[in-house]
Formats: C-alpha cells, structure tokens, sequence
C-alpha cells in the first residue's frame, strides 16, 4: 500500500513542504529511502526501525516487507533527522497497522530507538510554512512546541513519543494545542556595562547614540586601554528593543543555527556580536555544507562588533563589503544559492599602529613606517569608504577619569535612540526601510534635503577629492539621523556639518 505524510524542510530560512511517499509491499525484506538524502536522513531506517518496535509494533526489519520512501521534491537535498517521525507514521499507515488522516497535518521530529522524540532546529520557520500553506497541524517534539506556538492560527500538537503520536492520532489520546503568548518569554535585558560607568570620550559617545539611532558603521581608533573595547560592549544597553516582526526574524536565524537558548522560544535583545580576528570567511560570511549563517547573519537587526580590525584576515574583511551594502550574503552551494538576511551595524576598533601608540602626546610609537603603513592598508580603500562615523578614542587624563557621567547614562540614550527610531519607523512606513542607513539614493534625494550652504560645503569637500561619490552618499544619511535625533524635519548646516566631522577625521 502507499501513504503519503507531510513533513517540511529548511532552505535558506524558509521551510519548505515536504512529502514522504511510502510504499509498503510484500517482497524481500528491503527499505530504501530516496530523493537527496543525507547520511542522517538515511540511518533514519535504522532509528524508525527500533523506534516502532519499542511502540509495540513489529518492526520492517522482521517480516518479509519492502518499503520504499520517497521524498519530494525529489531535487531538494535532505539534511537531518527531522523526518524520523514522517517516516515512521507513513510506513505504519502504508502498512495498515495505524489509521489516520494524514492530509492537513505536518511531522517533524527525530526518533531515539525507545521511541521519545528529540527536539528539532529551525522550529518557527516550520511554522510559519504550515501557516502559509494552509495546514491545520503542526505536529511535533514537545521539547520544540513554545517556540512552534508564538504562531497564531493552525495547532501546535507537542508530543513526546511515537506511541504517544499514534494514540493521538487514533483519537485514543487528547492533546492540547501549545500556545505561546509571547509577553511570557521576553528576556529581561541584562547590560554588561552602562554607557554611565564610561567616564569621558564625549564625543565617541555622541557618535555611538548616532551609530545605534541610524544604524550606521563606525570606527574607534585610540591606543590600547583608552577604553574601545569598553565602549562597544555599552552598545546594547543603548539600542532599542526588537519590534515583533524582527523579533521573529531574528529568532528565526537563531533557531535554524540551533542557537536558541533553552526555555527561550524568542528574541527580544537586539543581537550583538562579536567574533574574534582569527575568525573565518565561512564563520563571518556564512556558507559551508551543509550552509550555516555566519555572524553576519547572526548579528541580522543588531551589531557586528570587530575588534582588533585590523588583525582580521584580509580576504575576510573584503568579503563583508557586499552584505554591508546590500544588507543580505548570498552563499553558493552545490547547484544551488542560498540568500541570508545580514542587515546589521558594523563597529570596529583598532589601535593606530601596531604598538598602538602612533600620534599619542605622551608615549613614544615604536612602530617602523612600513610597518604603520601595512597595519594601515587594512584601515582604507573600499572596505573604509562603507564606514559612516570615524572616531578617535584618546587616552583619558585622571579628572576625567574620576568623574561621573550622568548625563550620558544608557538609559537616557536608549530613550534618545528609540524616539529616533519610531521617526524612521513612520518616515519609512510605506517602504521596506526600518533605518536610514538603509536608504537607496531616491530615497537620499526625497528625505536628505539640504541648504545651499551646505551644499557648498559638502561641494568643497567632494570637488577636493576628500569625500568620494559613496561618502557624500553616507553623510547625507548620517546628517538626517542627526536631525532626527534633534526631531527636526530639516537638515540643518550644524546637523551636516557634524555628520561630515565623523567621515573626514578618520581619513
Ligand atoms: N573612559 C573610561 N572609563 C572607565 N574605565 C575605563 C575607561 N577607559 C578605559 N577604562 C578601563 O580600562 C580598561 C581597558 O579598556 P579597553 O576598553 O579594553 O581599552 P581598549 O579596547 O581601547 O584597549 C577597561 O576595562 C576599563 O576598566
Ligand atoms: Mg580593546
């Protein structure tokens, strides 16, 4: 006899629908699965195996059966051993020894011999797929049912066993669908360091409420311990909460990394990280076999902080030029090309030189000039020329060290950033955009308007060859998040002329 079981399978960050076909006849004993499986795909037939006979069935391998599994499409590769419990319940029913209605329902999970059920990855995109295409039941591993249930609109079954599964199925057993409200799971931020503890460095504080209202890149240069490190790591008390909508989309990354932390089915905290210099071009960019999204994808909605910039890999740093323009990587596979999310702020630290004391009034740079020009080559060309806010982080001198900042608490800037924001939130209302950073030019030439002095002024500078075609570009943008964080409609000549400040120190 034949069944058929829906299941779902993950491409890019989408789930797809997936069908297994099971044909159970009479013949040599033989199982056999097709349609791109992967090596965890077919030891599948060795799990399914035990599984049903711990559920008090008889398993395949002992009676005179072939059992054919076919899952379509048949050109989709097939990863993972989430079609276990697919599988299972389509060679029971092909084989008559259940009964159920498989047509609205999909399964997803993998089978320990005893028959439990293991949780899964990439959970919320299976149920926005069952969703979308109009499927009324999601049945899988309770361990994964919070997450499945932030979905409204089709049932979330959590079921711990194959047995368990059956009796349900065969109505012998009622289980209430999981709902998940997701006020009930919002993390509580917990900031390591408070822009306040931060004593001084007015102006890369300024230029950090800047970078987080707009999303926009930036660069702190300062010798070593005059507190970059510490200033980035202050960035995520000053960003806004995730909205809803990016709460999922968010999640949704974590979920398929298998990153998402125990008990917590949602991301709330904007993403902050912040991978070491000996990183990879695949741990940065994403890709590999199977693909896994790199930190760039990881950092989606939130900061990709590098520090110790220049001490990255070369071809590492050129690859980041494209995701930071196009705030999506396109990663190769096989035939096949898979396009990640990777809207993120990048900021970097680095010293000025290798000793890190280059320029510094007090201390002497013990750096030959080749060697400062290497350790330079990395802080120029295209890569720099995407970067918006360039800041000098200077060693602080003792009163300002012993004094308290009050002003600049993250709290405070937090408030400043979020109402910055909702500005952009409304301006962009009917577009794509959530940031200004991510304006195209027709939306430069609509939001960024300008006076005739400072189009002088930025004239002088593009005629000089001091700001290139991009930079004028990013000035614009980064002058209208300064007004709006003034909430002013207008670019003023102080607004742009403090955005041009930040582009021109650094080059
Ligand atoms: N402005 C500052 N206010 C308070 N502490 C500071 C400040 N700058 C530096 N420090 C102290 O110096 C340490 C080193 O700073 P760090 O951020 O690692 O420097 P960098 O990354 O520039 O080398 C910090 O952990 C902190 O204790
Ligand atoms: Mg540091």
């Amino acid at each position: 006899m034949l069944s058929k079981v829906f299941s779902a399978a993950i491409s890019g960050l989408d789930a797809q629908i997936i069908e297994a076909e099971v044909d159970c006849s009479y013949g040599l004993r033989h199982f056999e699965i097709v349609g791109l499986p992967d090596k965890a795909v077919e030891e599948s037939r060795e799990r399914v195996g035990a599984a049903i006979e711990s559920s008090n069935f008889q398993s395949p391998y002992h009676q005179p059966v072939r059992v054919l599994v076919s899952l379509a499409p048949a050109d989709l590769k097939k990863e993972g051993s989430l079609y276990d419990l697919p599988i299972a319940l389509g060679y029971l029913l092909a084989a008559d020894k259940i009964k159920f209605d498989p047509r609205d329902k999909i399964f997803l999970g993998e089978l320990a011999l005893d028959g439990r059920l293991r949780p899964i990855k990439g959970v919320l995109s299976f149920a926005l797929a069952t969703k979308e295409k109009g499927f009324a039941k999601l049945i899988l591993p309770k361990g994964n049912a919070a997450e499945a249930g932030l979905i409204k609109g089709i049932k979330v079954i959590g079921v711990e066993s194959l047995k368990e599964t059956i009796d349900y199925l065969e109505g012998r057993k009622g289980i209430f669908s999981q709902k998940t409200n997701p006020e009930d799971f919002l993390q509580i931020p917990n900031y390591p360091v408070d822009l306040g503890y931060i004593k001084g460095q007015a102006s890369a504080k300024r230029a950090l409420e800047i970078a987080a209202s707009g999303s926009h890149h930036l660069l702190m240069m300062g010798p070593p311990g005059a507190g970059k490190t510490l200033l980035a790591k202050a960035i995520p008390s000053i960003l806004p909460q995730l909205s809803f909508e990016e709460s999922l989309e968010v999640t949704k990354i974590y979920s398929i990394a298998g990153l998402l932390p125990k008990n917590k089915p949602l991301i709330n905290l904007r993403p902050f990280r912040s991978p070491h210099h000996t990183s990879s071009e695949v741990a940065l960019i994403g890709g590999g076999n199977p693909p896994r999204p790199g930190e760039i994808t990881l950092a989606h909605r939130g900061v990709l902080f590098l520090d110790e910039f220049p001490e990255f890999h070369r071809d590492v740093l050129e690859s980041l030029r494209q995701p930071i323009e196009d705030g999506e990587i396109t990663v190769l596979r096989a035939k096949h090309s898979l396009t990640l999310p990777a809207r993120f702020t990048l900021v970097a630290a680095t010293n000025p030189c290798p000793c890190g004391f280059y320029g510094d009034p007090d201390k002497k740079c013990t750096c030959t000039s080749s060697q400062i020009q290497m350790y330079r080559r990395k802080l120029s060309g295209p890569l720099m020329d995407r970067i918006d806010l360039f800041i000098n982080v200077p060693p602080l001198k003792y009163e300002k060290l012993a004094s308290i900042d009050e002003e600049n608490c993250s709290r405070k800037i937090r408030e400043k950033v979020t109402t910055a924001r909702h500005i952009q939130k409304e301006r962009f209302k009917s577009e794509k955009n959530l940031t200004n950073s991510e304006m195209e030019i027709p939306q430069i030439k609509k939001y960024c308007q300008i006076d005739s002095k400072s189009q002088n002024l930025l004239r002088n500078y593009v005629d000089s060859g001091k700001l290139s075609a991009r930079g004028y570009h990013r000035v614009l943008k980064v002058a209208r998040t300064i007004a709006d964080l003034d909430n002013s409609e207008d670019i003023s000549f102080n607004h742009l002329s403090e955005a041009l400040m930040y582009r021109i120190r650094g080059n």
